[in-house]
C-alpha cells in the first residue's frame, strides 16, 4: 500500500483469506466449537442427508443420467460430502452412477483436512492435481480452482458458504459519479511529553487500516456499478457491494449445466446447489466482516487471523446465471422451508427416536431447531438456498416443487 495507494476491499478481503504463506483459510482449520466459526454440516449429520436427497430427487426429475460427478465448491472439513456419500448409500441405483467426486479447494491444509474425513487411501499428486479414492471406493480429485475441473461429465454441484468468501468490491454514488471504497492505512501519531507544541511521533506500532471513499474514478468504478440496471438508477449517497469473482462462479455453474446436453436432455444437464448468507433480492450493503473465535470482530485488526467474510448477493447470481446459460435459477428461499420441504422434520424425529438417553434426544432436537430457528438472525432466515437446473426440467424440490415433508410439528 505504501507504494500503490489504497487497495480495494476485494483485494484485501483475497490477500487475507487466501495468501498463500499467511491467508485465513491457507494455514488453519477454522471450523467447530474450538475454532472460530460453525456451519450447518458441522452442527449436524441432516443438513447433509438433506442435501444428498435433494440431489437424489433432482437426478430423478433430470430422468436418471447414468454416469454423474459430484463437485463441492469449499468443502471446509468435507464433513457435509462425507455425510452425503453415507446417505447415498442407502441409495444402491444413485451410489452406482457417481463416476467421480472433484473438490475445488483454495487451502493445501484444508485440503489434507478433507483427505483425512473422506478416503482411507493415500492421496496423490499428478499433473493435473491431487487425487485419491473415498471410503466407498470413489474416486477422488481435488482443484484449486472450477475451472480446472473437468466438463466431460454431467455435474451436480454444491457450494455452502463458498461465495460469501469470496472478495467484493464497495462502491458509493457520489455527486461526481461512483466512486470505490477503498482500504487506506494509517501509522498511529501519537502526541508524547516529548514532542513540540504541535508535533506528534510515530509509535513503532501497526498501519491501522481503514475504509477511504476514493475522490476519482477507478476502472471497476466505471464498469463495475454501471453493470447492471440494478445500480445505474440508484440516488446519491446509495451503497452497493458487487463481487464480479461470483459472477464468475455462477456463470460457470451455468455453462457446465447448459453444455451437457444430449438428445434425451436437450437443454442440459445436472444441477448447482448453493447456500449461503445474503439477501433475497436486495442488493448488500456495508456487509464485510469478521469472525474470530465465534464472536465479530473488526475486519482490519490483525489481517489474516480472522474468517471475513460479505453477504451473497443471490439476485447478482441469478441475473448472470440466467443470462449466460440455459438454466433456470430457483430460490433464493429461506433454509428453514427448504429444509422442511425436504423433509428435516421427519428425519429428525427418526433419529431422535433411535436415541437411547434424553441427552441424545435433546441433542437432536438442539440440532435440528438450529439449522431451522428463523427468529432474529437464526440461522433458517438468514440462510437462503438457490438451485440452477437445465431450463425446461422440473421446477426441484424445496423450491415449489413436489414436497416431501412440509411440517416441524413432530419434533420437541
Ligand atoms: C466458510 S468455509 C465453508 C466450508 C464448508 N462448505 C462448510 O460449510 O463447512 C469456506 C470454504 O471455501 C474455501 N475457499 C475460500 N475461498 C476460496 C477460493 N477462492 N477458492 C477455493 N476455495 C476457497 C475455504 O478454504 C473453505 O473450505
Amino acid at each position: 500500500m505504501q507504494t500503490t495507494g489504497p487497495i480495494s476491499v476485494a483485494a484485501y478481503m483475497r490477500q487475507c483469506l487466501t495468501n498463500p504463506e499467511s491467508g485465513y483459510y491457507i494455514n488453519k482449520d477454522p471450523f467447530g466449537t474450538e475454532g472460530d466459526f460453525i456451519t450447518s454440516p458441522e452442527i449436524s449429520q441432516m443438513f447433509g442427508e438433506v442435501v444428498a436427497i435433494w440431489c437424489i430427487t433432482e437426478w430423478i426429475a433430470q430422468r436418471r443420467p447414468q454416469r454423474i460427478r459430484l463437485i463441492e465448491l469449499g468443502p471446509g472439513r468435507g464433513t457435509l460430502m462425507r455425510d452425503m456419500l453415507k446417505a447415498f448409500q442407502s441409495f444402491a441405483q444413485f451410489k452406482n452412477i457417481i463416476v467421480d467426486i472433484c473438490l475445488v479447494e483454495a487451502s493445501p491444509t484444508l485440503r489434507t483436512t478433507q483427505h483425512g474425513t473422506l478416503c482411507d487411501s493415500a492421496m496423490t499428486e499428478t499433473e493435473d492435481g491431487f487425487s485419491s479414492v473415498t471410503r466407498y471406493g470413489i474416486p477422488i480429485k481435488w482443484y484449486v480452482n472450477l475451472k480446472e475441473v473437468p466438463t466431460d461429465i454431467i455435474s451436480f454441484i454444491i457450494a455452502h458458504e463458498f461465495f460469501d468468501a469470496l472478495p467484493i468490491h464497495q462502491f458509493e454514488h457520489t455527486q461526481n459519479g461512483w466512486r470505490e471504497i477503498m482500504i487506506d492505512y494509517s501509522v498511529p501519531q501519537v502526541k508524547t511529553a516529548l514532542s513540540l507544541p504541535g508535533q506528534t511521533r510515530s509509535f513503532d506500532e501497526d498501519p491501522k487500516f481503514h475504509l477511504t471513499v476514493l475522490p476519482y474514478y477507478t476502472p471497476s468504478s466505471k464498469i463495475g456499478p454501471e453493470s447492471s440496471s440494478r445500480y445505474i438508477n440508484l440516488p446519491v449517497k446509495s451503497k452497493i457491494e458487487i463481487s464480479p469473482e461470483s459472477w464468475d462462479v455462477a456463470k460457470e455453474l451455468a455453462l457446465r449445466i447448459s453444455e451437457q446436453r444430449t438428445p434425451e436432455a436437450p437443454t442440459g444437464s445436472g444441477a448447482a446447489l448453493v447456500i449461503d448468507y445474503g439477501p433475497a433480492e436486495t442488493i448488500p450493503v456495508d456487509t464485510l466482516r469478521a469472525i474470530k473465535g465465534h464472536h465479530f470482530v473488526s475486519p482490519f485488526e490483525e489481517p489474516g487471523t480472522a474468517d471475513l467474510s460479505a453477504d451473497v448477493d443471490f439476485t447478482a447470481l441469478k441475473l448472470v446465471a440466467e443470462q449466460e446459460g440455459n438454466v433456470a435459477v430457483h430460490g433464493a428461499v429461506e433454509q428453514s422451508d427448504w429444509l422442511h420441504a425436504l423433509g428435516i422434520g421427519a428425519r429428525a424425529t427418526v433419529l431422535a427416536s433411535q436415541q437411547t438417553t434424553p441427552e441424545g434426544k435433546d441433542r437432536i432436537a438442539k440440532e435440528y431447531h438450529r439449522l431451522v430457528e428463523r427468529s432474529g438472525g437464526a440461522m433458517g432466515k438468514i440462510y437462503k438456498v438457490m438451485a440452477f437446473t437445465p431450463r425446461g426440467t422440473p421446477t426441484p424440490v424445496g423450491f415449489g416443487g413436489g414436497v416431501i415433508d412440509q411440517g416441524d410439528d413432530d419434533v420437541e
